[in-house]
């Protein structure tokens, strides 16, 4: 999808958008197809495209970013987009993988994004929030459609690519506590909360006709400001990033996008310093 973003490798990189982040390795991707972003308004040109594309019978797979596109601008779209793109993969018996490292983990409000969409991907990626952002780890799973295909009890088939610190255990140690906190505590009831607080961080700004395109998925909050430059270049953002810090915030806009996407821990004291800084932010450098 346009203006995605899966990672650093060739294929990721293959697969999300090009510019100036990725170009010296322009020569290195492989070509993909492309949908267009599902902008308000502007859905069902993007289904149309997939279906096009998945009706040609030579693709591989959809990956997606469900719902919010993160390091593209935390770009937000519908749970019946979502729907309707994922019912498009199977009508044609094309792969759907969920690229839920951003969104996964209650970030949207429910665990896993896809659940709003109530569809379950054949290949899901998950990892942020997995040990609740405190080690790396990663998991990659699917169906077992997939898993049966790829199993064999011939020792030459073995899927031997790995690196050293697959499964270390100290992060997997991290990702269990982190799922007995899942399990344990009302973790349900402190992202409401955070949701309720995003939103009302939000709120005072909707008449500010400095900042357009106010959104929030769940946990996370964006608006852009209105700037001419949108670029991801656009000086604004390291003018901002330098103000934050010297309030004793890290927020790093993209572009011209601000976005807030807070530990669960938060207080509403840590939201208000957010927003009232957003706002002194405005005043100062708008
Ligand atoms: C949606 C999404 N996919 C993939 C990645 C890349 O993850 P990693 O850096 O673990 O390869 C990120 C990282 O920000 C992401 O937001």
């Amino acid at each position: 999808m346009e203006n995605s973003y899966h990672g650093d490798t060739i294929g990721t990189m293959s697969v999300g958008e090009r510019g100036v982040f990725n170009q010296p390795y322009n020569p290195l991707l492989f070509d993909v197809a492309k949908v267009p972003f599902p902008s308000a308004g502007n859905e069902q040109a993007t289904i149309d495209q997939l279906e096009k594309l998945c009706a040609q019978g030579d693709v591989a797979a959809f990956i997606v970013e469900p719902l919010v596109l993160g390091a593209g601008g935390m770009l937000m779209y519908s749970a019946e987009t979502l729907r309707a793109l994922y019912e498009t993969c199977k009508k044609h018996n094309t792969l759907f993988i969920a690229d839920e490292v951003m969104t996964g983990w209650g970030r949207t409000g429910k665990l896993f994004a896809c659940e709003h969409a109530q569809i379950t991907p054949d290949i899901a990626c998950y990892s942020k929030g997995l040990t609740g952002g405190s080690l790396p780890l990663a998991i990659t799973m699917c169906s077992s459609a997939i898993y049966d295909e790829h199993y064999s009890t011939d020792r030459s088939k073995t899927f031997f690519h790995s690196s050293s610190y697959t499964a270390n255990p100290i992060a997997c140690a991290a990702a269990v506590a982190n799922l007995e906190i899942w399990e344990n505590e009302p973790v349900y009831e402190r992202i409401e909360n955070l949701i309720e607080m995003q939103a009302a961080g939000l709120a005072r700004f909707k008449d500010d006709d400095r900042f357009t395109n106010i959104r929030q998925t769940g946990t996370i909050a964006a608006m852009d400001i209105n700037v001419k430059d949108h670029g991801y270049l656009s000086d604004i953002g390291p003018r901002l990033y330098e103000f934050f810090k010297s309030k004793n915030l890290l927020l790093r806009p993209l572009g011209n996008t601000l976005y807030s996407m807070p530990p669960y821990c938060v207080t509403q004291d840590d939201i208000n310093q957010i927003y009232d800084a957003i706002a002194e932010a405005a005043d100062e450098l708008l």
